[in-house]
């Protein structure tokens, strides 16, 4: 089977591209990241890449540029590359409905909580503050909503009395970079099935 042309997004630390990375040199993942893009300069997985042979692409967002237009810009430069998997590892932008429909069912998000609970930013404070006793992280594909789409596969994780809203994410974050990698795994392996909004593994 033909290797996965994988781009992966991202906008801070990047540590889940580093998961995904390790686990591709590691050979455990029919695929090759392509494109490393980021909408934010400083982003800390830009060094990560780099330091890998990864050379990232800055996108800058600018208030007010149509966000069809600014993804057009993207998606002319994937293009060039011939991705097959958009991975969203952390990135802070919404995408825009030309990206999602030119590449539906083959962009993924990871999510720090279960869904459909505690959608949108800082998912592990609002899990912990609403008093949750599980909460965990979730791997789905992007659709026109906000951590809408099918749900491919969640890790649970247990919040401790004694945990506070860093403890708790430091301990889904952990499962983050088991999960994610496992997901795109799957993936390049032509694995995952979706029926309506259940994505099923094939055997
Ligand atoms: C992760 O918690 C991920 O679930 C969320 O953003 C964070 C990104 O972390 N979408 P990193 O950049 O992968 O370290």
């Amino acid at each position: 089977m033909k290797k996965k042309s994988i781009a992966v997004f991202i906008s801070g630390r990047g540590s889940n591209f580093r998961a995904i990375y390790e686990e591709i040199e590691r050979g455990n993942i029919n695929g090759e990241i392509v494109a490393l893009i980021s909408d934010n300069p400083d982003a800390q997985g830009l060094r990560y890449g780099k330091e890998k042979g990864i050379e990232g692409r800055v996108f800058q967002w600018t208030r007010g540029e149509p966000r069809d237009r600014f993804f057009q810009g993207i998606m002319d430069y994937l293009d060039q590359r011939g991705v097959d998997l958009i991975v969203l590892a952390g990135f802070m932008l919404v995408l825009s409905k030309n990206i999602i429909e030119r590449y539906r069912n083959r962009i993924v998000n990871i999510h720090p909580a279960l869904l459909p609970s505690f959608p949108g930013e800082e998912a592990q404070r609002q899990a912990f503050e609403y008093g949750v006793k599980y909460s965990g992280c979730t791997v789905h594909f992007v659709d026109e909503g906000v951590d809408t789409g099918p749900i491919i596969q969640q890790r649970v994780v247990p919040v401790r009395d004694d945990d506070n809203t860093e403890t708790l994410a430091a301990r889904i974050l952990v499962q983050e970079h088991q999960l994610f990698p496992e997901v795109v795994r799957l993936f390049c392996e032509d694995k995952l099935e979706i029926v309506g909004r259940r994505v099923l593994v094939k055997k």
